[in-house]
């Protein structure tokens, strides 16, 4: 049975992916920061027959997050996946808008942004590489966003979001680059569309199911040759 790591699942995509890959028969190791406040994640990790188990797992708890790998030491991860992020206070959950206008940021705001966004995906990285490395299909994913594609921006604002979604894409690339090497890790990054979640908002265009059908399949498919590169949630591919 493969396995796959979720982070951030407690709502939203994370949460579908642990539902979508559940019903597909996958071993999940479903991450939320606060799982006791988790009632749907325990509602269907209940429902499971033990093939969704939750892990406590704050990204931005770096010893917590090697606490989570050692407790997890003899689990080989096929697919690692990254999807806890956060659009920080400007955001549509917070305030129905993702603000971070020019003249009015909030530079802590900004520092947690970076630390959730970049540094949460490198050390989550870092503590579980040697799980991915024992898989079989040894695959790491980070959900990025077409906001953090440079090459795509015809818009303004969204500072801190956009620059975190691009560091994360730069990252990604050069983890790509020397885990292949290393370990035969495929790395990639993914784009789930603009998807109606508390981060999404109301008027989004596509519903979390309907997203991560299109990553699960983007994902089975990758191979060294789909490494290092960004991928839409329909397969098409996305220019940095
Ligand atoms: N929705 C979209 O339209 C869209 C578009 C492009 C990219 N994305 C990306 O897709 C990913 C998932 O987005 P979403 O729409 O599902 O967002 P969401 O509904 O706001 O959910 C965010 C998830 O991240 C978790 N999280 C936040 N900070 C964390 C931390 N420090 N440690 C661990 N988990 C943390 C949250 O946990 P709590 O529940 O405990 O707060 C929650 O489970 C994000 O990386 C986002 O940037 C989303």
């Amino acid at each position: 049975m493969a396995t796959v790591l979720v982070t951030g699942a407690n709502r939203g995509l994370g949460f579908e992916f642990v539902r979508q890959y559940a019903a597909a028969g996958w071993h999940v190791i479903a991450c939320a920061r606060r799982p006791p406040a988790a009632t749907a994640l325990a509602a269907l990790a209940q429902a499971s027959g033990g093939r969704v188990v939750i892990e406590p797992l704050d990204v931005l708890d770096h010893a917590g997050v090697d606490a989570a790998a050692r407790r997890l030491e003899a689990q080989a991860i096929d697919v690692l996946l990254h999807c806890a992020g956060t659009m920080g206070r400007g955001s549509t959950r917070e305030t129905g808008f993702p603000t971070n206008r020019f003249g009015e940021l909030d530079y802590e705001d900004w520092d947690t942004i970076f630390r959730v966004n970049v540094a949460g995906p490198m050390k989550v990285t870092e503590a579980f590489v040697a799980h991915v490395a024992r898989s079989t299909q040894k695959k790491i994913v980070a959900l990025s966003s077409n906001l953090g594609s440079i090459a795509s921006i015809r818009t303004g604002g969204i500072y801190a979001y956009r620059g975190s979604k691009a560091a994360l894409n730069a990252v990604m690339k050069a983890l790509a680059i020397d885990l292949a090497r290393k370990h035969g890790i495929i790395v990639a990054t993914v784009h789930p569309g603009w998807v109606h979640t508390d981060m999404g908002g109301p008027r989004a265009d596509i519903d979390a199911p309907e997203s991560v059908a299109g990553l699960v399949k983007v994902i089975d498919g990758l191979d060294a040759g789909k490494a290092g590169r960004f991928w839409r949630y329909d397969g098409t591919e996305l220019p940095w």
